[in-house]
């Protein structure tokens, strides 16, 4: 398995050198220095929250776990790692990597961060750090720090993956479907919310602190609270339904999967079959040259048809998606660029200087607008949910008025139902990264 990743990631490499080297020349700057970041301390006390790394740092290295480290990207030069290892004897310092990616680089350790002044040969250049800007930064010389110019070409950039980031994805997608299955297992064994949660952690190999985002595992009710962070962990409770949201990383790539399940057969087992179905079908519309917008609002013409069959409302798919009916069950955007970061940078960038695509008019949260291209990888994530907030406002108004309240009481418990895949977009047939992995424990 890692040999093919030790195998693309020189192209992986020489492709964000290449991408780097261009925005570099375009914004009138010698090099780049991309600083991996510091343990953020909490209040008043001498405790750190969990270290997340600088994602444009990992983007050119393996490396997630690697505070106070430096990176630099000159024209011409090899690429310098300034590779921090602390003499501490409070903490085990990180080791030194030796993986084969580690040839393509230059590595100098550093016992402190300040040495990394030196290192890097600011002196004479004009350099740009991307990352944190911490307080003696302020007289190494940066031409500057964190500049929009530059960090726009970046970002735009990188929704489209190389091979060996589609290849990180890829595991982090096997390892993904492997925890939802123990995680689906636990759930029908009886577990409660915390205790699923602990068993999709053991599986994944994973702890908390190394998740992509805080898992979402929802029973009844709860399924309705889109990023519901609770783990309840008292048994015994009534298991109508469970919805789990939860990704994995892989090399400092995620996967973020979504299923749910019903406890028992009945009208709501039937509304997730339903679902199945639609998600699939918008899974499938994901292709080169795509609008996302349009795929958004074919899911809401798709969910308005589903809503009217399953006698949740009584006007047409059409009138639903017009009158904002659907809005009230599906109040979030279709998916969103995936990658280094759960939702991924750019989702709504114009070209690489910046600027933004609008959203449709009345859907404020969707996450990218941009027209898809062979390369990125996108979540698809249609859902429908019994929100009492959303219900109740809707209540008396003109949305109201198409909504069967009689279904909806029934199957308020219930929550919602969301089902969300990764979906890489190809110049022709789609690769469901998610449906694959899933397939392949089988
Ligand atoms: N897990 C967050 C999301 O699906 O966007
Ligand atoms: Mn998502
Ligand atoms: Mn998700």
């Amino acid at each position: 398995m890692n040999a093919d990743l030790d195998q693309l990631y020189p192209a992986h490499l020489a492709e964000v050198r290449s991408r780097t080297e261009a925005a570099l020349e375009a914004c009138g700057y010698d090099g780049l220095v991309v600083y991996s970041g510091q343990p953020t301390m909490q209040f008043l006390d001498d405790r750190p929250y969990p270290f997340r790394v600088n994602p444009h740092f990992k983007h050119w290295l393996p490396l997630t776990d690697a505070p106070d480290c430096f990176i630099a990207c000159v024209p011409g030069e090899k690429p310098l790692l300034c590779f921090h290892q602390p003499a501490d004897y409070w903490h085990l310092p990180p080791a030194l990597p030796e993986a084969p990616w580690t040839s393509q680089w230059k590595v100098e350790v550093l016992r402190e961060a300040g040495a990394a002044r030196q290192a890097l040969s600011l002196d004479g250049r004009r350099m740009a750090l991307v990352g944190e800007a911490r307080q003696f930064f302020a007289d190494w010389g940066f031409a500057a720090i964190n500049p929009p110019e530059l960090l726009n070409r970046l970002h735009y950039q990188r929704a489209v993956k190389t091979p060996y980031e589609l290849e990180c994805m890829r595991q982090a997608s096997a390892t993904g479907a492997r925890a939802h299955v123990a995680a689906r297992d636990a759930f029908f064994e009886g577990a409660s919310e915390f205790e699923v949660h602990l068993a999709y952690c053991e599986a994944a190999g994973l702890r908390e602190e190394e998740l992509p985002y805080g898992n979402i595992i929802a029973f009844n009710e709860a399924a309705a609270v889109m990023h519901y962070q609770h783990l309840d962990p008292r048994r015994g409770r009534p298991r109508r339904s469970f919805l789990i949201d939860a990704g994995t990383e892989f090399r400092g790539y995620a996967c973020d999967i979504t299923r749910t399940y019903a406890g028992a057969d009945g009208e709501f087992s039937a509304l997730i079959g339903r679902m199945e179905a639609l998600q699939l079908e918008l899974c499938a519309a994901v292709s080169s040259g795509t609008d996302y917008r349009d795929l958004h609002l074919l899911a809401h013409r798709l969910i308005g048809g589903l809503l009217n069959e399953a006698g949740l409302i009584d006007c047409s798919a059409e009138s639903a998606v017009e009158a904002g009916v659907t809005g009230v069950f599906f109040p979030h955007g279709i998916g969103h660029l995936l990658g280094l970061q759960v939702h991924d940078v750019a989702g709504l960038a114009r070209d690489p200087t910046g600027g933004e695509i609008p959203r449709p008019a009345g859907h404020p949260y969707l996450r990218l607008t941009r027209q898809l291209e062979p390369g990125f990888v996108v979540t698809v994530e249609p859902g429908i949910y019994f929100i009492d907030l959303l219900l109740d406002a809707a209540r008396d108004g003109a949305a109201g008025r198409s909504i069967r309240w009689d279904a909806v009481e029934r199957l308020r418990p219930f929550g919602g139902i969301r089902i969300e895949d990764d979906v890489h977009c190809t110049a022709g047939v789609p690769e469901n990264l998610t449906r694959d992995a899933f397939a392949a424990l089988d």
